[in-house]
């Protein structure tokens, strides 16, 4: 079951962090590219899962639950998509309208707990969508799978992408932070999280009643806008790496991180 204190808690969490994030996320530069070519909205592999179900996306109905930075949410409707935006925080999703007004873009954006997605009708969408970070903020996968499942046509798709899980148990430089069974919650003062496995996932989306049709373990790009090992901040700030240390943080033999896949994307079906 959702539990409401650890939904409350992180809508909190990123009702009063959404400024803050944004400025970065809806930077003109960022927000340009993607106008420009709305495949830099995704991961290179997952962007080849999408474009093979669906190489023409006009007129499709198209749900991004827990949509946060809006940037596929922006390319889908770009690409012709008839989309609905939902997240928790109304700050996200305000902002994402913002976004969409000035770019003349008529998207739908609505308030729903990926959990529940209450306010969804059954059986509507021809794909739904998740991007990365979804999964740790909640506590209930199979409850948010199921209502996926029920608002997907039948034979729609569901694509997904986040962080691999088996990056959740490193901190710095691979120590070893916590076992990979122990998948949470951990909490802060600020918010409280998961770190769900990959069956954790996978049982999920099976248990829903959605079939298997493909999985990519995928490595960081080297023209990814905001690459897994900087942080947030710094991306804020215009931190400009040194191109041999760019280079140095690609290359597995130098920088172990790097033999793990960082990326997961599953592909399936109703
Ligand atoms: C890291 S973002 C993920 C989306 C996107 N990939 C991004 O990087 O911005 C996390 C988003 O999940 C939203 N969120 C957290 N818990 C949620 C829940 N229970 N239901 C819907 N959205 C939730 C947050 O408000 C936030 O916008």
């Amino acid at each position: 079951m959702p539990d409401n204190r650890i939904t409350e808690k992180n809508q909190a969490n990123w009702d009063s962090y959404s400024a803050a994030y944004l400025r970065f996320k809806h930077s003109e530069k960022i927000i340009h590219e993607i106008t420009q070519d709305p495949s830099r909205a995704f991961e290179k592999g997952t962007w080849q899962q999408l474009r093979s179900r669906f190489p023409d996306l006009r007129g499709k109905r198209v749900c991004v639950p827990s949509s946060g930075d809006q940037y596929a949410v922006i390319a889908f409707a770009l690409l012709g998509a008839e989309v609905t935006s939902c997240d928790i925080s109304q700050n996200q999703l305000d902002a994402g309208q913002r976004l969409a007004r000035e770019l003349g873009l008529e998207i739908s954006f609505v308030q729903a707990d990926t959990m529940e997605l209450s306010p969804l009708p059954n059986a509507v969408f021809d794909l739904v969508y998740t991007s990365n970070g979804v999964h740790v903020w909640l506590n209930d996968l199979p409850a948010m799978y199921r209502n996926v499942q029920r608002i997907l046509k039948p034979g729609g798709v569901y694509i997904m992408c986040d962080i691999h899980p088996f990056q959740r148990p490193f901190g710095e430089k691979l120590t070893v932070v916590k076992d990979y069974d122990n998948v949470g919650p951990f909490e802060d003062e600020y918010c409280i999280n998961f770190a769900w496995r990959v069956q954790d996932i996978l049982n999920a989306m099976a248990d829903a009643g959605l079939r298997f049709e493909h999985m990519e373990e995928m490595h960081d790009q080297k023209d990814y806008d905001y690459p897994f090992w900087l942080s947030l901040e710094d991306a804020v700030n215009g931190v400009v790496v040194p191109p041999e240390e760019v280079d140095r943080m690609y290359d597995w033999q130098q920088n172990p991180e790097m033999a793990l896949p960082q990326w997961m994307c599953v592909v399936c079906r109703k």
